[in-house]
């Protein structure tokens, strides 16, 4: 069988994930790359081991060799790049958010729909092994939904001279805690529940005013080298955000998000409760399920696919105990998307996000923003 041919467009933080993700699967072949610049790409190239390279995004974009795109680059350039791959003819593998306004995710789904082609947005958190099995017992065995609760928190903006170019809202969008780490929380709320949020009321805040920018640019989650040179800048978006919200159902819940909570890594937690039971999962502690009960014992679930649902023990690869998570997680979502194409089947039987997906998250980023500035609730 002839592996399905890929490029990727920008090789940072996730860019190279997505390279290890998708050389874990048999079937596609990482084939090519591009970065900024042709130095950059070379370069790249070789540290990653890949045979072509283009320092300019419309070469790779124009190769015949190539079946599908990942865009993983900064959030302003998602837009641009994911509608000329779509022109192009070629499928579509976006990073979140899928563009930075609702104006521009809407044409994107309208293009890629009527170019009917593949679109997947990276929304990779709902492809754990217990988040599925978290999913079916939701719809089998928590009664009437009560009530939703979460958190997504980090730490790698806590101090003012930590400097990404996501403060940047001409890079990263009028939002970044909550475009960046907020949308994945929208989205896995969503996916469990299979219900849209339909209104809310938000809080955000920025908590230094200005922050120091390094005269070079560092990669996602690093530090400043030692011979630090800076430039004072104004920040416009937000480091934290709190969230009231009510369900298409009318069930409520709430949630923060913060770049800025001290100890936090990559904190994404999330609790669901019914009239028969509570079920919660956290990512920094993705091999368990806990199960709460009002009248027998407490359960832990752990991630062993010989306790599992067929559906949640196929996105394991190891037997219980050998701790797998978020590289798993990756894995499974590019999986997912590949397993659609390669059926020619419907993105509906699947369980990755797309365009659809990527365009509600940045109207409920849109709506997260509007409250906070408007002081009231607003429909998504
Ligand atoms: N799904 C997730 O869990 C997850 C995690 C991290 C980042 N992301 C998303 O991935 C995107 C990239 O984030 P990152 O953390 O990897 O950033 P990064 O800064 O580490 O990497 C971005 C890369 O894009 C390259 N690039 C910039 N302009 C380019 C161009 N014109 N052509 C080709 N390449 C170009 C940069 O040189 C860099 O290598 C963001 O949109 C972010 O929201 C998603």
């Amino acid at each position: 069988m002839n592996k399905l041919k890929v490029g990727i467009i920008g090789s940072g933080f996730i860019g190279e994930a997505h390279i290890e993700a998708i050389r874990r699967l048999n079937f596609v072949e990482v084939a090519a790359l591009s970065e900024h610049d042709e130095k950059t790409a070379k370069k790249r190239a070789e540290e990653l081991n890949i045979s072509k390279y283009y320092g300019d995004y419309k070469e790779l974009i124009n190769d015949d060799n190539i079946d599908v795109i990942h865009n993983c680059t900064p959030n302003f350039l998602h837009f641009q790049i994911n509608k000329e791959v779509i022109n192009s003819g070629k499928h579509i593998f976006s990073e979140k958010p899928l563009a930075v306004n609702s104006t521009q995710t809407k044409e994107l789904l309208e293009i890629a729909e009527k170019n009917h082609l593949y679109h997947g947005v990276n929304f990779n958190y709902r492809h754990y092994p217990l988040v599925k099995e978290m999913k079916q017992k939701v719809k089998n065995e928590l009664g009437r939904l009560f009530h939703l609760r979460g958190s997504y928190l980090q730490d790698w903006m806590l101090f003012e001279d930590d400097y990404s170019w996501r403060v940047d809202p001409k890079q990263g969008g009028k939002s970044r805690a909550v475009a960046d780490i907020g949308s994945h929380f929208c989205d896995l709320l969503q996916y469990l529940t299979d219900k849209r949020i339909k209104r809310l009321t938000a809080k955000t805040k920025i908590v230094h005013p200005e922050r120091q920018k390094p005269a070079a640019e560092i990669k996602t989650f690093a530090q400043a080298g030692e011979d630090k040179k800076y430039e004072q800048v104004e920040v416009k978006t937000e480091d934290y955000a709190s969230v009231l919200f009510e369900m298409e159902d009318g069930t409520a819940g709430n949630f923060t998000v913060s770049q800025v909570d001290a100890g936090h890594k990559n904190d994404l937690f999330i609790e669901i409760s019914g009239s028969k039971k509570s079920l919660s999962w956290s990512q920094e502690n993705a091999n368990q399920l806990f199960i709460g009960h009002r009248d027998q014992a407490n359960q832990i679930l752990s991630r062993d696919p010989s306790l599992l649902s067929s559906e949640a023990a196929e996105r394991c690869y190891y037997p219980g105990g050998h701790i797998e998570g978020w590289s798993e997680g990756l894995k499974n979502s590019i999986k997912d998307f590949y397993n659609c194409i390669l059926a020619a089947g419907d993105p509906a039987d699947y369980d990755f996000a797309t365009f659809a997906d990527g365009a509600l998250e940045v109207k409920i980023t849109e709506a997260i923003l509007k409250s906070s500035r408007e002081e009231k609730w607003v429909e998504v």
